[in-house]
């Protein structure tokens, strides 16, 4: 493979820069691959719950589908906590940092605020504040997020459910990550570049 011609990034040139654009364009192509990966290597997560986080997952997307929601939001559902074994402590931005250039803001806010707004459902267990989300009452997406918990997190762990399998939901994710539709301010510059080597 052609090589850049820098070690330090302060001598890149625009030939160097055009190869890394390739490359990013090429590697962006296969991120749909990457995040089914990412789904199936939650049937590695269990512990004491009686089902695995792949099929936490496959109950959270398979509700949202057959509920009505968006595209978007049913692949937001279906990848909701693939960064929990990497970020055990922040995974809502783990996953909507992945999502972002991907999704609508308001499938990224949810999926975001969705370890907050979840631990409602133990947090008083804990001796703290279950109610700790309503910090976030007045926000615009407050009552979404509380539903997508609801309805589409907390009661995903029945041991039988019928959830489709993921090879249903495999062309909605390679459709929604097929393109970086809302990226970021200022990164607009590289999502461009590398839309158009790919
Ligand atoms: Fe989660
Ligand atoms: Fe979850």
């Amino acid at each position: 493979m052609e090589k850049v011609s820098y070690q330090h990034m302060d001598e890149m040139t625009e030939e160097d820069t055009r190869l890394i654009m390739q490359d990013a364009a090429e590697e962006a192509s296969e991120l749909a691959d990457r995040v089914l990966a990412a789904v199936l290597e939650l049937k590695n997560f269990q512990g004491p719950l009686l089902v695995t986080r792949y099929e936490h997952s496959m109950q959270s997307a398979t509700r949202a589908y057959r509920d009505g929601q968006s595209e978007e939001y049913i692949v937001g559902a279906l990848v909701h906590d693939i960064g929990d074994h990497l970020a055990p402590f922040s995974h809502g931005e783990y996953v909507a940092a992945v999502l972002k250039p991907y999704v609508n803001e308001r499938v990224c806010w949810i999926i975001k605020h969705h370890p907050l707004f979840q631990a409602y459902y133990y947090a008083h267990h804990l001796g703290g504040d279950r109610n700790a989300r309503d910090a976030y009452r007045d926000h615009e997406w407050y009552q979404d997020c509380v539903d997508f918990c609801e309805r589409f997190d907390q009661n995903c762990f029945e041991v039988g459910y019928d959830s489709l399998p993921l090879e249903f939901f495999e062309p909605m994710v390679r459709r929604v990550f097929s393109e970086p539709r809302y990226a970021a301010d200022g990164m607009s510059i590289l999502t461009d570049a590398v839309s158009s080597a790919g």
